[in-house]
């Protein structure tokens, strides 16, 4: 904030900004611009985590995030019920891959809801928006966003979805600020990765996974939500329901 300030002090033709930002409309702009290019001056912390994304080839992918053996694969049915949904919810599910969860969501929330596949590959979000239609769901939608953020109006949706896709955020806080900002007040955000633990994960893990769970929830937390329910259900990934506050 401060040095925000100090930019905000140099004198534009003549007049000291400081003179201009004083009171109650400086402190206005301040609350505004501040946390804005606070959002924009994050450092990329994991360059190079999605180069296998650039041009995916579904089918080839489908083969990796379908596969017996894959966590939230196998246990897809048991996290579909976790996310307790309901006829009528606006569902985003962000960075949705192959789309498997946006499939199974959007039977869920049914005709009267929708729900926005949302990744940064454009021939991922294709080819979810082609396999909804060939199941015949027609409340699915796909956009393509990009690392900073997801690309969605404010105050859309009531929930967002990010299932092992935390971990491939490069700029965290400014997808959680674009995340916060597409909820409803009150919506939820929940989040499953992988659990880091040094000397219990594997080492692909321990390379490929930055951050574990207690800093990512210290994360979301300082981006605005709140920690509602950690339910305990599965072995080497964790389930984290968040509210928007
Ligand atoms: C490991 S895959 C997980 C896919 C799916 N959620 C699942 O569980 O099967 C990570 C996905 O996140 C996407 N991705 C990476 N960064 C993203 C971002 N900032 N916003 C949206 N999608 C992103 C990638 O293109 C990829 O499809």
């Amino acid at each position: 904030m401060m040095s925000c300030w100090r930019r905000a002090s140099r004198p534009i033709r003549g007049v000291r900004a400081t003179r201009l930002l004083s009171g109650p409309f400086g402190l206005l702009v301040l609350l505004l611009v501040c946390p804005t290019w606070a959002v924009f001056a994050e450092q990329n912390v994991n360059p190079g985590i999605n180069h296998n994304y650039v041009d995916p080839d579904v089918s080839q992918w489908r083969g990796v995030f379908e596969r017996d053996g894959r966590e939230v694969w196998d246990r897809r049915d048991d996290i579909i019920r976790e996310l307790r949904l309901r006829p009528g919810q606006r569902v985003a599910d962000v960075g949705a891959g192959t789309g498997f969860f946006t499939l199974m969501m959007a039977r869920a929330v049914g005709s009267s809801g929708h729900v926005y596949a949302v990744d940064i590959a454009r021939n991922f979000v294709n080819s979810v928006v082609g396999r909804a239609r060939d199941d015949g769901l027609g409340n699915v939608s796909g956009v393509v966003n990009d690392q900073r953020g997801v690309g969605l109006p404010v105050g859309s949706v009531d929930l967002v979805f990010v299932s092992d896709t935390y971990h491939h955020f490069e700029y965290p806080r400014s997808m959680l600020a674009s995340i916060h900002a597409a909820l409803v007040p009150g919506g939820e955000l929940v989040v499953i990765d992988f659990r880091r633990e040094p000397g219990r994960s594997n080492p692909w893990v321990m390379r490929h996974v930055r951050a574990g769970e207690a800093e990512v929830t210290a994360e979301i937390e300082a981006a605005g939500f709140a920690l509602r329910e950690h339910p305990e259900f599965m072995q080497g990934q964790y389930f984290l329901r968040f509210v928007r506050n």
